[in-house]
């Protein structure tokens, strides 16, 4: 075909985390997860046609035997077949790849959207984020801005385990991106959550956790209650955080700069400051907020990069 303009899909931040899966293959999860776009920080892919597969990452081409170039044409292969015509694959983050700031998410959305295009599909929205989740469990949830939550689903083959918005705006929501180390992790989210439903017996507790707080955000985020929001989404956090530390291997993302940062976290909030952190399985700190403290989070924080999920 002739060439289709590039797609964009934004990141993602879980408030309530996916962490564990009940099936390997397909990416179907043990919990739903809630979580809140990055808007305009995500990924944006094109494919075209070309003599070879190719595929390059923020504008240099990415080696054919590189795992990262591996898992983009195995995932091309769902859908072109063996005997498809070869492909080039241009993508571009504007996020740290592999920080814990989930380009994965936005990766496999983006990638699932432009597939879509370039062969036609016209999928619904809900096979798209099916079909995203099989590339990464949390792509499921870059398909759509705002507020979305993932349903676990109950189905063997996972066509009811997908993401949906919630129909709801909060405007002065502020998310703050705080870098403590951008290296690349080495253990990623996918091998730590095996690891962890595998060897750490605190796991047993994280899906009661998790359904309790999924909630608490619910309830929260029809209430507009900040306070109910920030205290369910950090301890969700840290509750996760619990479980990989008991893993054996022990798994601590965590870094000097990262505990540092909690700890002036909880001085601000103790100094009367609203503000709460949610942290994937990495170093880095996402911080929660409202417009209104962000003047005052920012003297606690001053290199932190501000987001407004809902423009
Ligand atoms: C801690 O979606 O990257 O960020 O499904 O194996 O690709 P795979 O895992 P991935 O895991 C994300 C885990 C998390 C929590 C979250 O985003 O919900």
């Amino acid at each position: 075909g002739e060439t289709i303009a590039p797609v964009f899909a934004p990141s993602n931040i879980a408030l309530c985390k996916y962490w564990g899966k009940r099936d390997v293959e397909l990416n179907l999860p043990i919990n739903s997860s809630l979580s809140i776009s990055l808007a305009h920080l995500g990924t944006q892919t094109r494919l075209s046609v070309s003599d070879e597969d190719a595929v390059w990452l923020n504008g240099e081409k990415v080696a054919a035997q590189d795992k990262f170039a591996r898992k983009v044409i195995a995932f091309i292969d769902l859908f072109r077949g063996p005997q498809g015509s070869p492909v080039k694959v241009e993508t571009d983050n504007n996020i740290p790849t592999a920080a814990g700031l989930a380009s994965s998410a936005s990766g496999f959305a983006a990638l699932m959207l432009a597939i879509d295009g370039f062969y036609g599909l016209k999928l619904d929205p809900q096979c798209l984020s099916a079909f995203a989740r099989m590339g990464s469990g949390s792509a499921s949830r870059s398909l759509y801005t705002g507020f979305v939550e993932w349903q676990m689903g109950v189905r063997e083959d996972g066509m009811d385990s997908i993401a949906l918005p919630l129909d709801s705006h909060w405007d002065a929501l502020r998310i703050g991106l705080v870098k403590v180390s951008v290296a690349e992790k080495a253990v990623d989210s996918r091998s730590g959550m095996n690891r962890t439903v595998e060897t750490a017996h605190l796991y047993q507790s994280w899906p009661l956790q998790a359904a309790a707080d999924l909630e608490r955000l619910h309830q929260a985020i029809a209430d507009k209650n900040f306070t109910q929001l920030g205290e369910t989404a950090e301890q969700n956090a840290l509750s996760m955080h619990a479980t990989m530390i008991a893993a054996w291997p022990p798994l601590l993302y965590w870094q000097p700069g990262s505990v540092a940062a909690m700890h002036r976290i909880w001085q601000a909030r103790a100094e009367g400051v609203e503000v709460y952190f949610t942290m994937d399985a990495g170093p880095n700190l996402k911080l929660l907020f409202t417009a209104e403290a962000e003047a005052a989070v920012k003297h606690y924080f001053p290199d932190m990069e501000v987001i407004a999920p809902f423009g």
